[in-house]
């Protein structure tokens, strides 16, 4: 395929456009059947186990897949990511993510140059401050240990790690490592979030980590400025050396900020926002909560998976099935989402954090040369963790709409709990339902079954399942640091495995500049309304009359009130 063919008129695209109507004669209760066909859609690597046989596919829809793999020369396209060029083609940038958890002896160029010895440079200086810090010999001000930490980021530089934590806050290794240690992340721009974070924490033993790729974020700048405000204003301007630290790729903004570039941990521009967790955007505030050595834990997980997505052949490569699988049911069977169901409270922040992985990466209208796409890319992602989800929104996916579901299963709790006299354990209990429902997805309940049930006729519609709703289960042996990393590297890959067939730039985000442009030319409106006076002017109909009806209802507020910090 040349650079500027579109997917969808290769000849592998249209046979699998043909493909679907032998797909829709299928049912999942028949194909459930063959245990041939069900035995080569399960793969296993270094303890994970993909179950893709509940996917409306057959043997031969695989087959075309690969084809369709080989029309995008997924390969290659892999194979350009880790060697450091620029796939990111409208930033000119490398995509180099996987250089973030490689091993140290690891040789991967980007622009002619290893980038391994720096990101190792950053993670030797994380392990260190993280050591002083947590130790007490990096104290506050006034002398304190600094037991809490606020993360303040948004995007990338917090979906990801808030991810991490929140999995490894139940971890039983984990747990040790964190006692007496607090770590919030701050995000929302709402002063609600400030309220929230500071609430209860006192800025002698708090460190405060601003985390910004640009250091030019709206957000996150007004909410450093906040907590450089909170910091000061109770221990001196002079504190703020002690109390804040910053992740940035833009350290003389972080300079200019007043954070002592000492205390300032770098990343690099081939590292994109929404695939930094692996950079020090996660890697300090877990390893200040956690310890270096078990972010470490979390780094060669992912870096496990790294290796088998470049290496593996395609039918028994994780992230690249993922991949497939998302393309068919999105571009070829219609179905626009996809459900991230972890059985498992600690992943109740996996779904947000693949929300943004996805939706921003493949998210998008053109291919990566700018043609429009006469075909829809990308997918809407939501989810909640089981069984919260199936008292909330999986009416719709048995009855109604058909949404592709992953089901995310962990083999041995985190935190077992037994009671003596129960059926069976708290965690069987919860994984009854993980088996469980796959099952009731495909096959359904038909009329017949329902009438030999004697179930009333007038019901026998609303009690019918249709079945044949496909979804995927994924087993993970435990969720330690090492479980998680794979689980991001293979969420991780898989979108970029779509993007790499869609034949779109994964790694771009335009689509976040118009509304961020437009709120500047808001905030000045409020700014001259409120300090002047002056009318709102500029703006259609509509928001000239929200804004008006806004800034009237708030009048009361002074023009130029004096500093004023949450008190809760
Ligand atoms: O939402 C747009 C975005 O640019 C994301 O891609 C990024 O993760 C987030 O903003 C935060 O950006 P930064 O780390 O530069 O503050």
């Amino acid at each position: 395929m040349t650079s500027t063919t579109l997917i969808c008129d290769t000849q592998p695209w249209k046979d699998l456009k043909a493909h679907v109507e032998d797909i829709k004669k299928t049912h999942l209760r028949d194909l459930m059947n063959d245990k041939e066909r069900c035995e080569s859609m399960m793969v296993e690597f270094d303890g994970l186990f993909l179950d893709y046989s509940r996917q409306c596919a057959t043997l031969n829809t695989m087959d075309k897949l690969y084809k369709l793999a080989e029309a995008a020369s997924l390969k290659q396209q892999i194979n350009r990511m880790y060697s450091g060029e620029h796939i990111n083609s409208t930033e000119n940038r490398s995509v180099l993510h996987v250089a973030l958890r490689a091993p140290r002896d690891a040789v991967i160029n980007s622009d002619g140059k290893n980038v391994v010895p720096d990101v190792w440079n950053v993670l030797d200086k994380i392990k260190d401050f993280s050591e002083k810090v947590r130790s007490g010999s990096w104290i506050g001000a006034t002398g304190k240990p600094l037991k809490d930490v606020i993360a303040i980021g948004i995007g990338g530089s917090f979906l990801g790690p808030l991810f991490v934590h929140t999995a490894l806050q139940t971890d039983p290794e984990a747990v040790e490592f964190a006692k007496g240690r607090q770590l919030r992340f701050l995000a929302n721009v709402d002063p609600i979030d400030v309220a929230r974070n500071i609430a209860g924490l006192n800025p002698e033993t708090t460190l405060v980590v601003v985390v910004s790729k640009t250091f030019t974020t709206a957000e996150t700048m007004l909410n450093a400025r906040t907590l450089r405000e909170w910091i000061s204003s109770a221990l001196g301007p002079s504190a703020v050396a002690k109390h804040m630290v910053a992740v940035s790729t833009n350290l003389t903004l972080v300079e200019k900020f007043g954070i002592d570039p000492n205390n300032a941990f770098a990343f690099w521009d081939w590292v994109g926002g929404r695939y930094s967790v692996c950079s020090a955007v996660g890697v300090l505030p877990l390893s200040l909560q956690y310890g270096f050595s078990i972010v470490e834990k979390f780094l060669k997980g992912a870096s496990s998976i790294d290796d088998h997505f470049r290496s593996a052949p395609f039918e028994k490569n994780i992230p690249v099935l993922l991949g497939l699988l998302s393309v068919w049911n999105v571009s070829f069977l219609g179905y626009p989402a996809r459900a991230i169901l972890p059985y498992s409270q600690a992943l109740e922040k996996f779904a947000p954090h693949i929300q943004q992985v996805s939706m921003e990466s493949n998210g998008k209208g053109v291919s990566i040369d700018g043609v429009p796409l006469p075909y829809e890319a990308g997918e809407i992602d939501f989810g909640e963790p089981g069984t919260n989800g199936q008292h909330s929104f999986y009416q719709l996916i048995h009855q109604g709409r058909v949404i592709p579901c992953d089901f995310i299963g962990i083999v041995k709790s985190q935190q077992p709990v037994y009671l003596k006299g129960e059926v069976v354990s708290n965690h069987d209990e919860l994984m009854s339902n993980f088996f469980a429902q796959p099952d009731a997805l495909a096959y359904g309940k038909t009329a017949e079954q329902l009438l030999k049930e004697n179930v009333s006729q007038h019901l026998i519609p609303h009690k019918t399942f249709s079945g044949n709703r496909p979804s995927l289960s994924l087993l993970l042996p435990t969720l330690n640091a090492y479980n998680i990393g794979q689980l991001l590297a293979s969420y991780e890959h898989r979108v970029a495995v779509e993007g790499f067939v869609w034949g779109i730039n994964s790694f771009d985000q335009w689509g976040v500049e118009l509304g961020k442009s437009l709120a500047t030319q808001v905030r000045k409106q409020l700014h001259t309304s409120r300090t002047k006076s002056e009318p709102v002017e500029g703006f259609n109909f509509s928001t000239t009359k929200l804004l008006t009806r806004y800034l009237q209802a708030s009048s009361d507020i002074p023009a130029d009130p004096p500093t004023l910090l949450p008190r809760i």
